[in-house]
């Protein structure tokens, strides 16, 4: 062009110009050459000192190549921001057309599937479902059950007293007692509910677990009852092919009373670590309700009388889905809970 310094430092200008690949790397030439220190304003601020003739020629050339560079910056400039606006609306813009992300479903706990299941099939049988506190007083978990306190039954539940006289109810069996108290015969109720003891955790115990309690109470309700309300429960629950047995037992609460066993899904009745060589599990407690505890609500055990029973809801699970280890219900393992899905 005019000059051949100008012409080496536009040659330069142009390059960087080429080389920018975004509008922050044109910026940058910008600066670099038109800047207030940029090698072309330094040029022209230092044309003072050459000779007249020089100044001619280096002035007209660095004029010249400023115009170029301002107007090669301007274009470039404008394509980078357009390109760099699409790309930014390309990033933003949704696709109506991709698949929803599924939300992750969760599944009920096996625990909470079994309760369901009892309640529904004690509601069939005209069962009403009945709430209690889980802080009960010695009165009704204890003293109203016919166990004074210096009965040695008391030994067969390890309690966890929170006072004197307050505790964390060891079965369901004094919502008998509120309810009875609450209401006149007939009685048909179920109450599901948390129950608590000094139990050391093994494969089929644990501190917290849960109970069903049942209630019936009218006039002539006998063992007979019972027996045939359980059976029919444990078809329903384990299948027509179940096998449940009665084994005579003792609660200060009924006369007469029997633990229910179901044969064990491990051994078969073989004898093993689950059933404690046992062959079979024990799933509850029942039996007649003792004519002292229907006293000690007020109904007249001449008039009428009942059955209860309390259920493990944890055992009936383990029996249900064959596993062999209750602490598995409150380990909260992801990998065991998904099964129930
Ligand atoms: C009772 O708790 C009586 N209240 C049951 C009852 C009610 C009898 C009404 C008569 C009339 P028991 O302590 O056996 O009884 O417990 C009842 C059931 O709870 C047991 O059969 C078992 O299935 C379950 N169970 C007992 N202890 C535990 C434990 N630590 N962990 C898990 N389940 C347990
Ligand atoms: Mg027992």
């Amino acid at each position: 062009m005019g000059h051949p310094r100008v012409d080496a430092i536009a040659q330069e200008a142009r390059e960087a110009v080429a080389a920018a690949r975004s509008s922050a790397d044109l910026e940058q030439a910008r600066v670099r050459f038109l800047g207030r220190q940029g090698v072309l304003t330094q040029l022209l601020r230092s044309l003072g000192t050459l000779a007249p003739e020089e100044r001619r020629l280096v002035g007209a050339a660095a004029n010249e190549a400023k115009r170029m560079l301002e107007a090669l910056l301007e274009e470039r400039l404008a394509e980078a921001l357009e390109s760099e606006r699409r790309a930014q609306r390309t990033r933003a813009r949704l696709d109506l057309t991709l698949p929803g992300r599924r939300p992750a479903r969760g599944v009920l706990h096996p625990l909470t599937r079994v309760h369901d299941e009892i309640v529904a099939i004690f509601a069939g049988l005209g069962f009403s479902v009945v709430d209690g506190p889980e802080v009960e007083t010695d009165y009704y978990n204890f003293e109203a059950l016919n166990i004074p306190r210096d009965h040695p039954a008391r030994d067969m539940q390890d309690t966890l007293y929170l006072t004197e006289s307050t505790l964390l109810r060891t079965h369901t069996s004094p919502v008998q007692i509120r309810t009875m108290l609450a209401q006149k015969p007939p009685v048909r109720i179920i109450v599901p509910g948390r129950v608590f003891r000094r139990d050391v955790a093994d494969a089929s115990h644990s501190p917290m677990f849960h109970q069903v309690e049942g209630l019936a109470v009218d006039r002539n309700v006998t063992m007979a009852d019972l027996k045939g309300t359980l059976g029919l429960f444990a078809r329903e629950m384990f299948g027509p092919e179940s096998r449940i047995r009665f084994r005579p037992s003792f609660f200060p609460f009924t006369e007469p009373s029997a633990e229910v066993d179901v044969l064990c899904f491990v051994c078969h009745g073989q004898g093993c670590r689950l059933c404690k060589q046992g062959g079979w599990l024990e799933i509850l407690g029942s039996g007649m309700v003792h004519p002292q505890v229907l006293k000690n609500v007020g109904y007249d055990p001449e008039e009428v009388t009942g059955w209860a029973f309390g259920m493990g809801i944890e055992r009936i699970a383990m029996l249900k889905y064959g596993i062999d280890d209750l602490r598995l219900f409150f380990d909260n393992d992801l990998r065991f809970l998904r099964q129930f899905a």
